[in-house]
């Protein structure tokens, strides 16, 4: 019978050999230290950070940690955990930035620091905009790494998806996103609406939304690694919202708009959008059961 081709093996220590004499760490040892290092370092997940890490130092994947408890790490795969066991304990850097990826509903994206990590709460814009109309076209305002954009295009072939930025940078990963993955999505760089044409039916937007003086109390992952300016949004962190929200009545096409937000902004946004002439609004929860994503419906224009 054949077998499947094989993922890549470790070799495998004899079982009562004392790691003094053998010298190198099983991946089972290897872990429960990179856990402890991480523990103390401050990390939020420390055992998924230590698996993922490892996996990617081995070239194989997560489950095969299990299997290969009791093998012995390589020098040299060694030496490769340990330098990305360092950016992540002594920098902080975002697992998602050390392996360069960050899987997104369906999809893998390539994500660096030029772009936010895409947050699972964010799924929920693509979700709701699933039930548009056939054929509408779709806007994802402040699109980063493309994630929005290309999750909802990936799942709704029909829907003619763009994404826009401010920053050329994001615009440059998100585009290369799209290539690689086979999407087609139009990108375009706008300051929000400015400049935009008005023909789009539905606008998707994880803006910005984190007030100035709660930014500093951020997590170091975000405010050492994440671009400030996807992030940071005036004193209350409505500025964003507010601006985009101020440019809707050159869009009156528009008969969707769907906005994520932070805890505690559902109520203020949903008055801001109503004010602007959606007369169905609604926030909709994510999986926390916060008030995640305000969706406003509107009779053209
Ligand atoms: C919170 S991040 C969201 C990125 C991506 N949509 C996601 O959910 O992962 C906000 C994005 O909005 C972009 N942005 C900030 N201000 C903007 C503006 N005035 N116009 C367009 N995009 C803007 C940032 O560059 C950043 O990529």
């Amino acid at each position: 019978m054949r077998r499947a081709a094989a993922e890549p093996r470790l070799a495998r220590p004899r079982p009562d050999e004392p790691r003094s004499r053998r010298g190198n760490l099983t991946v089972r040892e290897a872990l429960g230290e990179a856990r402890a290092t991480l523990t103390s370092a401050g990390c939020e997940t420390p055992r998924l950070d230590a698996e993922l890490l490892l996996a990617d130092a081995l070239g194989v994947g997560r489950e095969r940690l299990v299997l290969d408890g009791e093998r012995a790490l390589a020098a040299g795969h060694s030496r490769a955990f340990r330098r990305l066991l360092r950016r992540r304990a002594a920098g902080r850097e975002p697992v998602a930035y050390i392996l360069g990826r960050r899987s997104f509903r369906r999809l893998v994206l390539e994500v660096d620091a030029r772009v936010l990590v895409p947050r699972p709460e964010t799924e929920l814009l693509v979700e709701l905009a699933l039930a548009l109309q056939p054929r509408a076209r779709v806007l994802d305002v402040g699109t980063g790494s493309g994630a929005v954009a290309l999750a909802l295009k990936d799942e709704r072939r029909d829907l003619r998806v763009s994404g826009s930025d401010i920053s050329p940078q994001a615009l440059e990963l998100a585009a290369a996103n799209g290539r690689r993955l086979g999407l087609d999505v139009s990108w375009l760089r706008a300051d929000l609406l400015r400049g935009v044409p008005d023909e789009f039916d539905a606008l998707l937007a994880n803006l910005p939304y984190v007030a100035e003086r709660d930014y500093a109390r951020l997590a170091p992952e975000i405010t050492r690694h994440e671009p400030c300016a996807a992030l940071s949004a005036g004193p209350d962190g409505l500025a964003s919202i507010r601006a985009l929200l101020a440019q809707m009545p050159a869009h009156r096409r528009v008969q969707m708009l769907a906005l994520e937000v932070g805890a505690g902004q559902a109520g203020s946004v949903a008055r801001m959008m109503a004010e602007v002439g959606f007369d169905d609004v609604r926030a909709e929860r994510d999986l926390a059961g916060v008030e995640r994503v305000i969706v406003g419906e509107r009779a053209r224009v």
